[in-house]
Protein backbone atom coordinates (compact mmCIF):
# COMPACT_ATOMS: atom_id res chain seq x y z
CA UNK A 1 0.00 0.00 0.00
CA UNK A 2 2.05 3.06 -1.26
CA UNK A 3 0.34 5.84 -1.86
CA UNK A 4 1.57 8.69 -4.53
CA UNK A 5 -0.05 12.05 -4.60
CA UNK A 6 0.95 13.82 -8.07
CA UNK A 7 0.49 17.62 -7.47
CA UNK A 8 1.63 20.92 -8.99
CA UNK A 9 0.02 23.92 -10.55
CA UNK A 10 -2.90 23.24 -12.79
CA UNK A 11 -1.94 22.54 -16.60
CA UNK A 12 1.99 21.57 -15.75
CA UNK A 13 0.89 17.95 -16.58
CA UNK A 14 -0.16 16.18 -13.13
CA UNK A 15 -2.55 14.11 -15.17
CA UNK A 16 -0.19 13.05 -17.91
CA UNK A 17 2.10 11.93 -15.20
CA UNK A 18 -0.70 10.64 -13.25
CA UNK A 19 -1.96 8.27 -16.19
CA UNK A 20 1.21 7.55 -17.13
CA UNK A 21 1.97 5.84 -13.66
CA UNK A 22 -0.93 4.53 -13.33
CA UNK A 23 -0.45 2.64 -16.96
CA UNK A 24 3.28 1.69 -16.25
CA UNK A 25 2.74 0.55 -12.51
CA UNK A 26 -0.46 -1.61 -13.28
CA UNK A 27 1.61 -3.11 -16.08
CA UNK A 28 3.99 -4.79 -14.14
CA UNK A 29 2.16 -4.69 -10.05
CA UNK A 30 -1.07 -6.47 -9.88
CA UNK A 31 -3.31 -3.95 -7.85
CA UNK A 32 -3.25 -0.19 -8.55
CA UNK A 33 -5.60 2.45 -7.65
CA UNK A 34 -6.18 5.46 -9.71
CA UNK A 35 -7.54 8.34 -7.80
CA UNK A 36 -8.99 11.33 -9.50
CA UNK A 37 -9.29 14.03 -7.07
CA UNK A 38 -9.10 17.07 -8.85
CA UNK A 39 -12.76 18.22 -9.96
CA UNK A 40 -11.16 20.16 -12.87
CA UNK A 41 -9.69 16.84 -13.66
CA UNK A 42 -9.68 13.92 -16.71
CA UNK A 43 -7.93 11.15 -15.36
CA UNK A 44 -10.46 8.91 -16.92
CA UNK A 45 -10.51 10.88 -20.29
CA UNK A 46 -6.36 9.98 -20.64
CA UNK A 47 -6.52 6.81 -19.40
CA UNK A 48 -9.07 5.75 -21.91
CA UNK A 49 -11.87 5.03 -19.68
CA UNK A 50 -14.33 7.83 -19.10
CA UNK A 51 -17.43 5.63 -20.23
CA UNK A 52 -16.50 3.12 -18.01
CA UNK A 53 -16.93 5.54 -14.54
CA UNK A 54 -20.49 5.26 -13.09
CA UNK A 55 -20.94 7.67 -10.17
CA UNK A 56 -18.47 9.61 -8.57
CA UNK A 57 -17.28 9.72 -4.92
CA UNK A 58 -19.24 13.01 -4.29
CA UNK A 59 -22.11 11.58 -5.75
CA UNK A 60 -22.28 8.91 -3.32
CA UNK A 61 -21.39 11.49 -0.67
CA UNK A 62 -24.82 13.64 -1.69
CA UNK A 63 -26.70 10.39 -1.58
CA UNK A 64 -25.62 9.74 1.87
CA UNK A 65 -26.65 13.22 3.11
CA UNK A 66 -30.02 12.95 1.86
CA UNK A 67 -30.59 9.32 3.14
CA UNK A 68 -28.79 9.32 6.30
CA UNK A 69 -31.94 10.40 7.98
CA UNK A 70 -34.19 7.09 6.97
CA UNK A 71 -31.09 4.55 7.78
CA UNK A 72 -32.66 3.84 11.14
CA UNK A 73 -30.44 1.63 12.77
CA UNK A 74 -28.05 0.38 9.90
CA UNK A 75 -24.67 0.74 9.63
CA UNK A 76 -23.63 3.88 7.98
CA UNK A 77 -20.13 2.91 7.17
CA UNK A 78 -21.40 -0.15 5.63
CA UNK A 79 -23.92 1.35 3.59
CA UNK A 80 -20.70 4.09 2.75
CA UNK A 81 -18.41 1.06 2.13
CA UNK A 82 -21.26 -1.04 -0.06
CA UNK A 83 -21.61 2.17 -2.63
CA UNK A 84 -18.52 2.61 -3.14
CA UNK A 85 -17.17 -0.72 -3.97
CA UNK A 86 -20.74 -1.58 -5.47
CA UNK A 87 -21.08 1.87 -7.99
CA UNK A 88 -17.83 3.73 -7.55
CA UNK A 89 -14.82 2.03 -7.91
CA UNK A 90 -14.42 1.26 -11.57
CA UNK A 91 -12.60 -2.08 -12.49
CA UNK A 92 -10.82 -1.16 -15.44
CA UNK A 93 -8.57 -3.54 -17.43
CA UNK A 94 -5.38 -4.16 -15.26
CA UNK A 95 -6.25 -1.40 -12.47
CA UNK A 96 -9.45 0.00 -10.34
CA UNK A 97 -10.79 3.79 -10.80
CA UNK A 98 -11.99 6.22 -8.02
CA UNK A 99 -12.96 9.97 -9.02
CA UNK A 100 -13.55 11.95 -6.19
CA UNK A 101 -15.68 14.76 -7.90
CA UNK A 102 -17.14 18.12 -7.31
CA UNK A 103 -16.42 19.40 -3.69
CA UNK A 104 -19.21 19.03 -1.47
CA UNK A 105 -22.10 21.61 -1.38
CA UNK A 106 -23.45 24.20 1.32
CA UNK A 107 -24.33 22.48 4.47
CA UNK A 108 -22.42 20.02 7.06
CA UNK A 109 -20.42 17.46 5.79
CA UNK A 110 -18.13 16.59 8.32
CA UNK A 111 -19.59 13.23 9.88
CA UNK A 112 -19.93 11.87 5.90
CA UNK A 113 -16.28 13.01 5.25
CA UNK A 114 -14.95 11.75 8.50
CA UNK A 115 -16.52 7.92 7.56
CA UNK A 116 -15.18 8.37 3.79
CA UNK A 117 -11.94 8.72 5.43
CA UNK A 118 -12.12 5.49 7.47
CA UNK A 119 -13.41 3.78 4.17
CA UNK A 120 -11.16 5.08 2.21
CA UNK A 121 -8.34 4.40 4.51
CA UNK A 122 -9.71 0.75 4.33
CA UNK A 123 -9.86 0.55 0.77
CA UNK A 124 -5.89 2.00 -0.09
CA UNK A 125 -4.38 -0.91 1.97
CA UNK A 126 -6.02 -3.85 -0.41
CA UNK A 127 -3.89 -2.29 -3.67
CA UNK A 128 -0.19 -2.29 -3.75
CA UNK A 129 -0.41 1.26 -5.20
CA UNK A 130 -2.27 4.09 -4.73
CA UNK A 131 -2.02 6.84 -7.21
CA UNK A 132 -3.60 10.03 -7.26
CA UNK A 133 -4.34 12.62 -9.65
CA UNK A 134 -4.43 15.59 -6.85
CA UNK A 135 -6.05 19.41 -6.75
CA UNK A 136 -2.62 21.98 -7.14
CA UNK A 137 -1.64 22.96 -3.72
CA UNK A 138 -1.24 21.13 -0.49
CA UNK A 139 -3.77 23.40 1.26
CA UNK A 140 -6.52 20.60 1.80
CA UNK A 141 -4.75 18.07 1.97
CA UNK A 142 -5.22 17.81 5.53
CA UNK A 143 -8.45 17.71 5.34
CA UNK A 144 -8.99 15.48 2.36
CA UNK A 145 -10.79 12.14 2.31
CA UNK A 146 -7.44 10.91 1.17
CA UNK A 147 -5.41 12.77 3.69
CA UNK A 148 -2.41 10.65 3.68
CA UNK A 149 0.85 9.82 1.45
CA UNK A 150 4.12 8.28 1.14
CA UNK A 151 5.46 10.13 -1.97
CA UNK A 152 4.30 13.70 -3.62
CA UNK A 153 5.26 14.36 -6.73
CA UNK A 154 5.53 17.66 -7.63
CA UNK A 155 5.12 18.30 -11.50
CA UNK A 156 6.51 22.16 -12.86
CA UNK A 157 6.80 23.74 -16.32
CA UNK A 158 9.55 26.34 -16.60
CA UNK A 159 6.43 29.08 -16.06
CA UNK A 160 6.55 31.25 -13.23
CA UNK A 161 3.99 30.36 -12.21
CA UNK A 162 4.77 26.49 -11.99
CA UNK A 163 7.90 26.67 -10.29
CA UNK A 164 6.42 29.31 -7.60
CA UNK A 165 3.83 26.51 -7.09
CA UNK A 166 6.52 23.57 -6.88
CA UNK A 167 8.31 26.14 -4.07
CA UNK A 168 5.45 26.59 -1.67
CA UNK A 169 4.48 22.95 -2.00
CA UNK A 170 7.96 22.37 -0.35
CA UNK A 171 7.53 24.72 1.68
CA UNK A 172 4.10 23.64 3.17
CA UNK A 173 5.04 19.95 2.73
CA UNK A 174 7.26 20.67 5.97
CA UNK A 175 5.05 22.73 7.76
CA UNK A 176 2.26 20.49 7.58
CA UNK A 177 3.76 17.85 8.87
CA UNK A 178 2.00 15.06 6.42
CA UNK A 179 4.26 12.30 7.35
CA UNK A 180 5.25 11.26 3.73
CA UNK A 181 8.85 9.47 2.93
CA UNK A 182 9.76 11.58 -0.12
CA UNK A 183 9.12 14.13 -1.76
CA UNK A 184 10.11 14.35 -5.87
CA UNK A 185 10.13 16.89 -8.50
CA UNK A 186 9.14 16.20 -12.63
CA UNK A 187 10.04 18.96 -14.53
CA UNK A 188 7.92 18.89 -17.84
CA UNK A 189 7.52 21.02 -21.31
CA UNK A 190 11.46 21.10 -21.26
CA UNK A 191 12.50 22.05 -24.48
CA UNK A 192 16.31 23.74 -24.40
CA UNK A 193 19.39 22.17 -22.12
CA UNK A 194 19.37 25.96 -20.68
CA UNK A 195 15.94 25.24 -19.44
CA UNK A 196 17.31 21.79 -18.13
CA UNK A 197 19.83 23.62 -16.30
CA UNK A 198 17.92 25.64 -14.95
CA UNK A 199 15.40 23.15 -13.36
CA UNK A 200 18.41 21.16 -11.93
CA UNK A 201 19.26 24.60 -9.75
CA UNK A 202 15.61 24.94 -9.28
CA UNK A 203 15.61 21.68 -7.71
CA UNK A 204 18.91 21.95 -5.55
CA UNK A 205 18.07 25.08 -4.09
CA UNK A 206 14.76 23.87 -3.11
CA UNK A 207 16.06 20.77 -2.35
CA UNK A 208 13.45 18.76 -4.35
CA UNK A 209 14.92 15.71 -5.67
CA UNK A 210 14.31 15.82 -9.42
CA UNK A 211 13.44 12.72 -10.42
CA UNK A 212 12.71 13.45 -14.64
CA UNK A 213 13.38 15.83 -17.05
CA UNK A 214 10.44 15.96 -19.52
CA UNK A 215 10.65 17.12 -23.16
CA UNK A 216 8.39 18.73 -25.00
CA UNK A 217 6.50 16.39 -26.96
CA UNK A 218 4.69 16.62 -29.94
CA UNK A 219 3.08 13.23 -29.92
CA UNK A 220 0.98 14.15 -26.36
CA UNK A 221 -0.18 17.29 -28.48
CA UNK A 222 -1.45 14.83 -31.06
CA UNK A 223 -3.16 12.51 -28.99
CA UNK A 224 -4.84 15.67 -27.13
CA UNK A 225 -5.70 16.90 -30.00
CA UNK A 226 -7.69 13.83 -31.43
CA UNK A 227 -8.89 13.20 -28.23
CA UNK A 228 -7.01 9.58 -27.89
CA UNK A 229 -5.15 8.57 -24.05
CA UNK A 230 -2.30 9.16 -23.07
CA UNK A 231 -1.92 5.46 -22.50
CA UNK A 232 -1.51 5.18 -26.44
CA UNK A 233 1.98 7.48 -26.61
CA UNK A 234 4.30 5.81 -29.18
CA UNK A 235 7.48 4.18 -27.75
CA UNK A 236 9.77 6.25 -28.95
CA UNK A 237 8.13 9.20 -27.44
CA UNK A 238 10.68 10.78 -24.69
CA UNK A 239 7.56 11.28 -22.29
CA UNK A 240 6.65 7.67 -22.69
CA UNK A 241 10.22 6.58 -22.12
CA UNK A 242 11.15 9.03 -19.33
CA UNK A 243 7.73 7.83 -17.43
CA UNK A 244 8.69 4.20 -17.79
CA UNK A 245 11.70 4.98 -15.68
CA UNK A 246 10.01 6.98 -13.03
CA UNK A 247 7.53 3.99 -12.57
CA UNK A 248 10.46 1.27 -12.37
CA UNK A 249 12.18 3.89 -9.41
CA UNK A 250 8.33 3.91 -7.84
CA UNK A 251 8.19 0.01 -8.24
CA UNK A 252 11.26 -0.26 -6.11
CA UNK A 253 9.34 1.67 -3.19
CA UNK A 254 6.74 -0.80 -2.77
CA UNK A 255 5.50 -0.62 0.59
CA UNK A 256 4.13 -4.11 1.94
CA UNK A 257 3.19 -2.98 5.61
N1 LIG B 1 5.38 17.19 -22.38
C1 LIG B 1 4.30 17.64 -23.02
N2 LIG B 1 4.36 17.88 -24.36
C2 LIG B 1 3.28 18.35 -25.01
N3 LIG B 1 2.07 18.63 -24.43
C3 LIG B 1 1.95 18.42 -23.11
C4 LIG B 1 3.05 17.91 -22.34
N4 LIG B 1 2.64 17.78 -21.06
C5 LIG B 1 1.34 18.18 -21.01
N5 LIG B 1 0.93 18.55 -22.24
C6 LIG B 1 -0.42 19.08 -22.58
O1 LIG B 1 -0.69 20.14 -21.69
C7 LIG B 1 -2.03 20.12 -21.24
C8 LIG B 1 -2.08 20.06 -19.70
O2 LIG B 1 -1.62 18.79 -19.26
P1 LIG B 1 -2.35 18.05 -18.04
O3 LIG B 1 -1.63 16.79 -17.81
O4 LIG B 1 -3.81 17.98 -18.28
O5 LIG B 1 -2.04 19.11 -16.88
P2 LIG B 1 -2.71 19.25 -15.43
O6 LIG B 1 -3.32 17.92 -15.09
O7 LIG B 1 -1.57 19.61 -14.54
O8 LIG B 1 -3.71 20.34 -15.52
C9 LIG B 1 -2.68 18.94 -21.89
O9 LIG B 1 -3.37 19.41 -23.03
C10 LIG B 1 -1.52 18.06 -22.28
O10 LIG B 1 -1.79 17.26 -23.41
MG1 LIG C 1 -5.26 17.52 -14.51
Amino acid sequence: MTVIAVTGKGGTGKTLVSALLVHFISEKNGKVLAVDADPDSNLPDALGVAEEVSKTLGEIRELFQVSRDDMGTMNKEQWLEGKIYGEAICECPSYDLLVMGRPEGEGCYCFANSLLRGVLRKLIRYYDFTIIDSEAGLEHFSRKTIDSADYIVVVTDMSKKGLATARRIKELSNELKLGFKDIFLIANRITDRMAEEKIRRFADEEGLKLIAVLPYDESVAKLDLEGEPVTRLPEASGVFRRMKEVADLFLKFKITA
